[in-house]
């Protein structure tokens, strides 16, 4: 195995328990990918038969609905999984995926991902535990969806992505991704109109500046204030 495929797939959790010598069974099970910004990698309710393992660039999960609308489910980085759901349940795939950055990903096929669970637990319990940790997000979008207006969804949601996507620039930070209002209504599950009103009154308050697609936090703690 090349020492940069071996590198890049110690910094995958999933992987992290295996020893050096294991990863090399990773190597031989996978297939390397590379995806262009916005190939969709697959469709909700198609079959599933490949995880995904990101090792450089983004994709972004999605439930498309009928009228042409989406709600974004993740924004996945480097080092994280997607697709594991039809393999361990069977059925269709519950999302679409689609790159918003050209994508290097590894493709395990199903067999292949049985027989590495089955021989690593260690790496059963890192699947669990990125289930557990997406299945407290859920419930929290839920709560948000009950609990907070628009405005305080939205609030949130900028805070988050500064937290993971955040690069400091002049008197702020800049989220280094494209966030069109319809990508941020995707995001928070509201009307791209409502996202308007609520990024004009936040860019009229100070709390940030739009610059084209992108945004620059200048307040964290107005947006904070404004989620409560
Ligand atoms: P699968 O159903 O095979 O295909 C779609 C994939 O999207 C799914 O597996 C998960 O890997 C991923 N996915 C679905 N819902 C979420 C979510 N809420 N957060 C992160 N990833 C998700």
């Amino acid at each position: 195995m090349a020492g940069a495929t071996l590198e890049m797939l110690r910094q995958v959790p999933l992987f992290a328990p295996l020893g050096a010598a294991r990863l090399a069974d990773v190597d031989a099970m996978a297939q390397r990918r590379r995806f262009r910004r916005g190939e969709v990698l697959f469709h909700r309710g198609d079959p599933g038969s490949m995880l995904y393992v990101l090792l450089g660039g983004r994709v972004r999960i999605y439930s498309p609905s009928e009228d042409g609308s989406e709600m974004v489910l993740a924004i996945l980085g480097p080092g994280e999984f997607f697709g594991e759901l039809s393999l361990l349940d069977g059925l269709p795939r519950s999302a679409s995926a689609q790159a918003i950055e050209e994508c290097d990903a590894l493709v395990i096929g199903r067999d292949e991902f049985h027989r590495f669970l089955r021989q690593h637990p260690g790496a059963s319990i890192a699947v669990l535990g990125v289930l557990s940790r997406r299945l407290r997000r859920t419930d929290e979008l839920l709560e948000d969806a009950a609990f907070l207006d628009v405005p305080g969804r939205l609030a949130k949601r900028l805070l988050e992505l500064m937290d993971s996507n955040g690069e400091p620039v002049d008197g702020g930070t800049l989220i280094r991704l494209r966030l069109t209002h319809a990508e941020l209504a995707a995001m928070v599950g509201a009307t791209r109109e409502s996202i308007t009103k609520a990024m004009k009154r936040f860019a009229r308050a100070g709390l940030l500046e739009a610059h084209g697609h992108f945004v620059v936090v200048r307040s964290p703690e107005g947006l904070r204030r404004r989620v409560s």
